[in-house]
């Protein structure tokens, strides 16, 4: 097996005293008072062993999870118990005085577990640790803490999770088949552990995902995008997405982002494949920025490049309106994935439609006139897709790079005088509609938006200044050529 990339280091020791903690000394004694056995589990102590933050903290007893989970929260004056009849689970929130202040610790009866085929819905045995610890997903998720006074603090790891976090590898603890039969959506999970922390996906396990990748159709579109959200703010977001297309998942819920593979050739001529082209840029945009938005802008900038191929003849392979093209998708995608439908989506939009418009100013002489264009119709977007252009500069040529990124400074540089001067970023017209009508005492009519339209005009083409006292004139002008009388006293603007 090929050297992991993890950037987590196992740190056993993080385990000593961490039983001292009230929580942990409460549970210890109600377990021994009511005589049932209870252990720390799952990912709260994977994430203790590589000291990544924690945030919750699953509690597992062999007996009743609801009943135990109230004694405890009794014993230590908790607030309210919240209790899931159906799932036999029950959480409260804990405040606490070190870091992170409060957090949710969960119940759960052990349980042995078996799922009917095509539905979640798990038909529930009462079992042991050991049973519990079989049904979870991944030998790391299995690691349990032993609460009892017999043997408190020690670590339980029948399926060697130690030596997995160790080495950097998401295995089963059971045959993968089961595991992944048991919840379809743990192979996405699988995916989503691998490029958060740097795994490897072990080969029998990873071959697992490959059969049973239509299985991935009974999981809601919520669910899989929580685990896509994941991988795609994770610090190597394409490694996630080169294990989603050759497991077969990606094409389940993603089939638009496969179209985007292989690069096809015509007399010799070829062009870039596009799905490593995305993924590297998505990469690039996530040295640079944490915001998932822009990360999906990035996966979404080129995704109507195989509706929008041509091959013409004298200029070879054209994708023409690809942005536009692609701008139009976005609500499509994001209403079948179940992505939000608001300004979030309207922000990917716009990156998507923008994508190709500051790298094309360079074409030409980057002229005062176009910046204040682009940054009029990007308004607070353009920060993001400033970032997003830079990150679509992939191309192998060096000398072609070089020459691209050169001109990205030019129109950065270009854009920043610009915005001192002008203001045109969120532009709000100097004169408005009201103005109109009472400048030339005229009802709502097509006039108004005419006037104003040349007004915004000579703004973004810098023939006069953004204000009020500029734009007057240019208004009583224009009323004139339309016929328009102007009220007396109105000639000059009152500012
Ligand atoms: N689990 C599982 N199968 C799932 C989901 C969860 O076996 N489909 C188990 C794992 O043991 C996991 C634990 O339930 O560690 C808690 O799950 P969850 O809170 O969803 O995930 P974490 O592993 O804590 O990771 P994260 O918080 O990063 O999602």
């Amino acid at each position: 097996m090929a050297e992991s990339t993890t950037a987590f280091t196992v740190d056993p020791a993080r385990l000593g005293g961490v039983t001292e903690q009230p929580l942990f000394q409460a549970a210890g004694r109600v377990a021994e008072r009511m005589g049932v056995r209870a252990f720390a589990i799952g990912g709260y102590v994977r994430d203790l062993l590589l000291a990544r933050p924690c945030k919750d903290i699953d509690i597992v007893c062999e007996g009743d999870g609801i009943a135990y989970a109230e004694a405890v929260a009794k014993e230590l004056g908790a607030g309210h118990v919240h209790v899931f009849k159906n799932f036999g689970t029950a959480m409260f929130t804990l405040r606490q005085a070190q870091d992170p202040g409060e957090v949710q610790v969960e119940f759960v009866g052990a349980r042995k577990e078996s799922y009917q085929r095509n539905s979640r819905k798990p038909e529930v045995v009462p079992g042991t640790l050991r049973d519990d610890q079989e049904r979870r997903d991944f030998t790391i998720n299995a690691l349990a803490i032993s609460l009892n006074a017999e043997d408190r603090g020690q670590l339980i790891d029948p399926f060697n999770g130690v030596q997995d976090l160790e080495r950097g590898v998401i295995r089963t603890p059971l045959d993968a088949d089961i595991t992944f039969s048991d919840d379809p959506l743990r192979m996405m999970r699988a995916i989503r552990f691998a490029t958060q922390l740097g795994y490897l996906i072990e080969a029998p396990t990873f071959e697992a995902i490959r059969r049973n990748a239509e299985r991935l159709d009974i999981i809601s579109a919520e669910r899989i995008h929580t685990e896509l959200n994941k991988i795609i703010a994770a610090p190597v977001p394409s490694t996630g997405f080169k294990l989603l297309l050759n497991s077969g998942l990606l094409v389940r819920f993603f089939p638009e982002m496969v179209d985007l593979l292989g690069a096809e050739e015509k007399f010799g001529i070829g062009h870039k494949d596009n799905f490593y082209h995305t993924i590297q840029v998505l990469d690039n945009v996530a040295e640079r920025s944490e915001d998932l938005w822009l990360r999906w802008a990035a996966v979404l900038h080129d995704i109507a490049k195989p509706r929008t191929k041509r091959f013409e003849p004298g200029r070879g392979w054209t994708f023409h309106g690809h942005e536009d093209k692609g701008a139009r998708m976005v609500p499509g995608i994001f209403r079948r994935m179940k992505l939000p439908l608001d300004e979030k989506m309207r922000y990917v939009q716009n990156l998507v439609a923008l994508h190709l418009r500051p790298i094309a100013l360079t074409k030409e002489e980057v002229t005062d006139s176009a910046v204040r264009r682009l940054l009029f119709d990007a308004g607070d977007d353009i920060d993001g897709l400033m970032i997003l252009c830079k990150a679509d500069i992939t191309s192998k040529n060096e000398a072609k790079k070089k020459r691209y990124l050169a001109n990205y400074e030019v129109v950065l540089q270009k854009l920043k005088e610009v915005e001192e001067k002008d203001r045109v970023r969120n532009f709000q017209p100097p004169i408005t509609g009201q103005d109109i009508m009472a400048a030339f005492n005229i009802p709502p009519c097509k006039a108004i938006g005419d006037i104003k339209t040349v007004i915004k005009d000579a703004i973004l083409d810098g023939r006069i200044h953004n204000d009020r006292a500029a734009a007057w004139p240019l208004m009583v002008e224009e009323g004139k050529k339309l016929g328009l009388k102007v009220v007396p006293g109105m000639e000059k603007s009152e500012a």
